[in-house]
């Protein structure tokens, strides 16, 4: 996997015009959020360099974008003749970028690569990536999410993962409470799930250890009074927790969170953690018949016990616990029927439909009836 250039710190934003000039970049196409861009600061920075550069910006999409207006962006960006491409906000903000760039650099129909009938083979343009929130982290990725007739897809390659990051906490500081809980609690979600996935490695979980520390220190001052340090603290983390999915993937709960959002309008990070604290104990009970993980059960058990040293718990019981007082001391749901998601015929649609790709990194295999209990549990 390739190297980024990576700029990070209060005001490293500063160095975009250094990014643009060793580029030799005259017209930059700009994707960002409709009301995150100017509510960040980050509008106001780019105003700055209008009589410098030319500007083409896009961000005419939804939170959770679709396919055609992903496909209106890869249009605008080619008839554009940009010479680089900047994102700057949010986890789907940069996904659509990603997609834009990588996709525009094709030959064939982008939904072909969407679905997995035609392989990338073209590296598009110098991409960097400028996150706004402290969450999804992905600017340190090289997957992007995007939606197809409501089913999500997830395109991979390492052309996708972003050239440059610049991680300026001070981008953040206006996020308001609900957003930083939303994002803070999906990239927690992410460095749990990262610690305990199949494809962990040493690496990954020198990365998520150290999100999850951050997180659990920090996440509800960020919240509920926030002061630069915890943001600051707060952005490092969601990083980290990127940098770690981006060698593993997520696991069960992201698997069965993405019907959640695209039917019932749950948002991402809500979704995901609602199974979080439940997927913890399920999964530490694995056993001979279920292990999913070649490392094998013991390996699997220490993993966990690890884990909970990190939590600061001394069972699975009290780490869901712990998770829980996360939620509740953010202001998130932890019960599904908050969100309409009430009958048992909801719980099946969402077994039913659950990620089976994501599924696989499980470290514990799951029948479809131990996943409606899991849902039940949380109805
Ligand atoms: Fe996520």
């Amino acid at each position: 996997m390739k190297v980024q250039d990576e700029y990070t710190g209060v005001h490293s934003i500063e160095n975009l015009r250094e990014i643009f000039l060793k580029q030799n970049a005259a017209k930059v196409f700009l994707v960002t959020g409709r009301k995150s861009f100017g509510l960040s600061g980050a509008e106001n920075f780019f105003k700055k360099f209008s009589e410098e550069f030319e500007f083409i910006q896009y961000n005419d999409f939804s939170e959770n974008p679709k396919y055609e207006e992903l496909e209106k962006g890869i249009n605008l960006f080619r008839d554009s003749d940009c010479d680089i491409i900047v994102a700057a906000g949010g986890g789907s903000v940069i996904d659509t970028a990603k997609l834009i760039n990588t996709l525009s650099a094709q030959e064939k129909d982008p939904a072909k690569y969407i679905t997995g009938e035609e392989v990338i083979s073209n590296k598009g343009k110098h991409f960097t990536a400028i996150p706004t929130t402290s969450g999804a982290g992905s600017e340190a990725t090289h997957f992007a999410v995007v939606y197809m007739d409501m089913e999500k897809f997830s395109l991979a390659h390492e052309f996708i993962l972003p050239d440059a990051v610049i991680i300026d906490p001070e981008l953040t500081y206006s996020l308001s409470p609900r957003h930083t809980a939303l994002s803070g609690i999906d990239a927690f979600s992410q460095a749990v799930e990262s610690y305990w996935s199949v494809n962990s490695t040493d690496a990954s979980r020198t990365f998520a250890e150290e999100a999850i520390k951050l997180i659990t220190g920090n996440l509800n001052k960020a919240v509920n009074n926030p002061d630069p340090e915890c943001r600051i603290s707060m952005s490092t983390a969601a990083n980290l927790a990127g940098k770690a999915i981006n060698i593993t993937k997520t696991t069960a709960p992201h698997a069965v969170s993405y019907s959640m959002t695209s039917h019932y309008g749950v948002p991402h990070g809500q979704a995901v953690s609602y199974t979080l604290g439940d997927f913890l104990v399920y999964n530490y009970n694995v056993n001979e018949d279920d292990i999913n993980d070649k490392r094998g059960v013991s390996f699997v058990k220490k993993t966990f016990e690890e884990l909970l040293k990190i939590l600061g718990c001394k069972s699975v019981y009290e780490g869901r616990e712990k998770i829980k007082q996360l939620m509740t001391g953010i202001n998130l749901k932890t019960n599904l029927k908050d969100y309409g998601i009430s009958s048992e015929e909801d719980i099946r649609f969402i077994a039913d439909n659950v990620n089976t790709e994501r599924l696989g990194n499980n470290p514990r295999s799951l029948t479809n009836s131990e996943l409606l209990s899991i849902l039940r549990n949380n109805l």
